[in-house]
């Protein structure tokens, strides 16, 4: 797993150690902390007592070698790597636009050296964290796969260039490769032990932990980025799933692709369900029974009003379905700001 110590990776790596899985993680942690899998562990091993240690190796995905490494490493071993959940990468909307060189070099360049190492391994089952950022304005209407493609930043660029990379990966060796490219949505909440979560660096750019934040009294108010969208009550429309769900749809992809035929396979992870700013928030407030202040402000560059999932293709082919609300999302998002006010 690569970014196996970040938000989502953290998350799946508990769903993975249920099933006995054996998990090795390369991160360079630039944006997570080893603290994470540690708690992964153990909340793991309170259920689980032959939950595996994770193999954890802090590395780049940039420098090919330390990739190279660990295939070589698994094979001498006996026990080599069959499939890979390439988390890895740089996901600030905002810092692709700073520097978009930096971001085609870790999320475009690491993903072919991962990809090459792949190949020469002969392990050819991946699953990529894609994103619903891919998709164009939507005029209010459900994102099914098959939607209009047209990311407007350099992160949401990077993005598809990697699906279009692993698309012709697959045109040329379609008897041996099994690709999910999981597009998500909104994923946002925290394991219900409050131990691990999400741990921005810096101010939040996202809604949630910007709202957890603001509920700890660490920010004064909420910016809601405009109310007069052609939306519901006027903000912003959002699918947001738990993260515990998403992570869920990723050892369902696993098991997909496992038990089918060779193949490529774009799915969007979501709830479809819409949820807009201010619902977020009132939801938070009643849930947590805690005030949140806001003011509405203009609206945020490059925001879309509307982006909710058709998720039918997901439930239809992993046998997947998202099961926690809105509710549990703010009660567990809020639980491990509250425990962990400095992060990990
Ligand atoms: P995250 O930042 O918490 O996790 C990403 C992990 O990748 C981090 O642990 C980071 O240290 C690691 N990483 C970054 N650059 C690296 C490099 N060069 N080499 C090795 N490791 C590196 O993010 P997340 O929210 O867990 O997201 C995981 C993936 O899902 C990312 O690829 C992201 O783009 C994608 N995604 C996230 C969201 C979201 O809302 N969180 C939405 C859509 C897609
Ligand atoms: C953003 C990124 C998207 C990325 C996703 C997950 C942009 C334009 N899009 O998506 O590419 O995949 O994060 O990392 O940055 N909002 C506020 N106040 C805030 C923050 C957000 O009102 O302080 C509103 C936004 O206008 C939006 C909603 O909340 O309507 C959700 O915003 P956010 O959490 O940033 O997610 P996305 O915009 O969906």
């Amino acid at each position: 797993m690569t970014g196996g110590g970040g938000f989502i990776g953290s998350h799946l790596c508990i769903s993975l150690l249920k099933k006995n899985l054996e998990i090795i993680v390369l991160d360079s942690f630039i944006n997570s902390n080893k603290k994470s899998l540690k708690r992964v562990y153990e909340i793991s091993i309170v259920n689980n007592k032959n939950a595996l240690p994770i193999k954890i190796t802090k590395g780049d995905i940039r420098n090919i070698e330390e990739i190279d490494c660990l295939f070589s490493q698994s094979i001498k071993e006996g026990n080599p790597i069959e499939a890979v959940f390439h988390f890895a990468g740089l996901k600030s909307v905002r810092e692709s636009i700073l520097n978009p060189l930096e971001y085609w070099d870790v999320n475009v360049n690491g993903s072919i050296n991962l990809l090459k190492t792949m190949d020469k391994y002969h392990c050819k089952t991946i699953v990529f964290s894609s994103s619903a950022t891919i998709y164009g304005l939507s005029k209010n209407c459900l994102l099914h796969e098959d939607s209009a493609i047209n990311p407007n930043n350099p992160y949401g660029k990077t993005k598809l260039t990697v699906e279009n990379l692993l698309y012709d990966l697959h045109k040329k060796n379609p008897d041996k490769w099994r690709i999910a490219n999981l597009r998500y949505f909104n994923p946002i909440g925290a394991h219900p032990s409050g131990l691990i979560g999400e741990e921005p660096k810096g101010v939040p750019n996202n809604i949630f932990p910007y709202i957890c934040k603001v509920a700890a009294g660490i920010y004064k108010e909420l910016k809601i980025y405009g109310d007069d969208w052609q939306t519901k009550d006027g903000t912003g429309v959002r699918d947001y799933i738990h993260v515990l769900d998403l992570a869920d749809g990723h050892l369902a992809a696993l098991d997909y692709l496992l038990k089918s035929k060779p193949q490529i396979i774009n799915l969007n992870l979501g709830t479809g369900k819409e949820t807009s700013v201010l619902e977020l928030v009132n939801t938070f407030q009643k849930v947590n029974n805690i005030f949140i202040p806001y003011k509405i402000t203009k609206k945020r560059v490059g925001d879309l009003p509307y982006l909710v999932a058709n998720n039918s293709n997901a439930i239809k082919y992993l046998n997947w379905c998202p099961t926690r609300s809105l509710n549990e999302m703010c009660e567990d998002g809020w639980r491990w700001q509250m425990l962990n006010p400095n992060g990990y």
